[in-house]
């Protein structure tokens, strides 16, 4: 039977277009969608957008609008940028989508009926940017710790859900699934966090009304993140999608990560479905060492990203510079520099020789010597740890064992049909693990050499039948 494998991106807040921080998980989500596919096992990626709540209410109005309407005109925007990054998802969730909200108000009954949700006051902080709880303790200067702005006193009649009790049933979890956070390090910090005590969760609100009614009292609207996280689960529901259910991996950023890493199984554990294996928390881009915000214009949307260098190299670049877990800095120079030398330079210039060579010389079958240098094994272990900057590290590695036979070998001159074949072989390889990261340059390499990209291709010998060409250039220098 195929293994199956579930992986999700966070939904998104369509307030605004999509940025590079968005892009970053949902282009890691597509990277190892694609290597498990090409593993051969049965893929659902999912991504989508987180629509109800105040913070959304809030930009509709300034807008003019309605939030449905608002949202509307946004979603568009996320669809075609993601298509723009050849980022191919299975299913992109709305949490207004009816199905959806379905599937959270069955939740929210069935916990509440368990006895797990009960009437009370909330007093405290909220911050409407965060869409999140906030105590005295946490606040700086009487501010958000995240957004830096003025907090407002929530005093409101609220529906709680039972976290407190769940506190050991996490520890035990926690302990027993020692994969369910990664990276390890922020799977310590939550574990001392839980470990100090968890307050009961305010799941409702009263004064606003977009967002999904709960079940049992129309005057409440379930808390955003109530509702976001189980879009995750939702999407299962939709379209026959069960056996996907859990997720192999949520993928999110660190900001993030309490929500997923207690919240989220906590009110499963409610629900009594089943936990999630892992979620892995990735870390924040600055840009030229500041922090990325919208007031400051220092956001790099999708467009600006793309326009840089092209489609391959920033996703290249995203994932080789610095390690995924990590906050890394996004600088224009460094992504041009990264194209260049390494794209460019060469692999580009690897390609364009071999095949050049290729077209005049032919090529003669014989045994790949060099492939003994590739390590395999080594990459897979890479994916498994979600270490793709040392996967790419690794590929590149190769890619320099080739140039340096290239050199050594001097084919230019010799027009030696083995060597060359054993360059061309050893291409295939490099395009079929370098597709997860860079699909289209991995396909025109393909279809250059005449090979499919599949898994069996990196090890099984090319056809030296194969027609190949001096295709276009895959890099041009900038
Ligand atoms: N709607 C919630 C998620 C609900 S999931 C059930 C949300 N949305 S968001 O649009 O604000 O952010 C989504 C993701 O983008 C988060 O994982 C966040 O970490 C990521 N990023 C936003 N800015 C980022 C950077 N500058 N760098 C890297 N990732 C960043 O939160």
């Amino acid at each position: 039977m195929t293994k199956k494998f579930y992986v999700t991106t966070p939904i998104y807040y369509p307030n605004d277009i999509p940025h590079i921080g968005h892009a970053y998980t949902t282009l890691a989500a597509d990277v190892l969608a694609r290597w498990n596919k090409l593993n051969g096992k049965d893929v659902f990626f999912l991504t989508g957008t987180d629509e109800h709540g105040k913070k959304i209410e809030n930009v509709a109005k300034e807008n003019g609008k309605k939030p449905k309407e608002f949202v509307d005109e946004l979603i568009p925007k996320f669809k075609e940028a993601w298509k723009k990054l050849n980022i191919n998802y299975d299913y992109f969730i709305r949490t207004t989508d009816l199905e959806h909200e379905k599937v959270v108000k069955e939740i929210l009954q069935k916990i509440y009926d368990k006895g797990d949700i009960y009437l009370g006051q909330y007093e405290g902080y909220y911050c409407t940017a965060c869409e999140a709880y906030y105590t005295e303790k946490d606040l700086i200067n009487g501010c958000c710790p995240i957004h830096k702005r003025k907090i407002e006193l929530l005093r409101e009649e609220s529906y709680f859900f039972k976290l407190s009790k769940y506190k050991k049933k996490l520890l035990d979890f926690y302990e027993k699934n020692k994969d369910f956070i990664l990276p390890k390090n922020r799977r310590k910090e939550i574990i001392n966090r839980v470990k100090e005590g968890l307050n009961d969760l305010s799941i409702s609100r009263t004064s606003f009304d977009w967002g999904i009614k709960l079940p049992f009292d129309k005057k409440h609207i379930a808390y955003v993140w109530a509702d976001a996280l189980t879009n995750y689960y939702s999407a299962t529901r939709i379209n026959g999608k069960e056996k996907y259910w859990p997720a192999d991996v949520h993928l999110i950023g660190k900001d993030i990560i309490w929500f997923h890493t207690v919240y989220w199984p906590a009110i499963l554990m409610s629900a009594e479905i089943k936990l999630p294996k892992t979620v892995f928390a990735h870390g924040w881009w600055t840009f030229n060492n500041e922090k990325i915000s919208k007031s400051h214009g220092k956001v790099i949307n999708v467009d600006e990203l793309i326009s840089i260098a092209g489609v391959d190299s920033a996703r290249y670049f995203l994932f080789r510079n610095t390690v995924f877990g990590e906050d890394g800095d996004f600088s224009e120079q460094a992504l041009i520099d990264r194209h260049n030398n390494e794209l460019a330079n060469k692999l580009g210039n690897l390609v364009s020789r071999v095949s050049s060579l290729i077209e005049k010389n032919g090529i003669k079958k014989c045994e790949n010597r060099l492939l003994k240098q590739l390590k395999l094994r080594e990459i897979e272990k890479l994916f498994e740890n979600y270490e793709f900057d040392k996967v790419l590290n690794e590929i590149f590695g190769f890619v320099d064992v080739c140039n340096e036979y290239v050199q050594d070998k001097k084919p230019w001159e010799s027009g030696d049909k083995k060597v060359l074949y054993e360059l061309a072989d050893s291409i295939k390889a490099i395009a079929i693990l370098f597709w997860s990261f860079m699909p289209s340059t991995s396909d025109k390499i393909a279809k250059q050499f005449g090979f499919k990209i599949e898994f069996d291709g990196i090890k099984k010998p090319l056809n030296e039948k194969n027609k190949i060409i001096k295709g276009e250039i895959l890099f041009k220098k900038i």
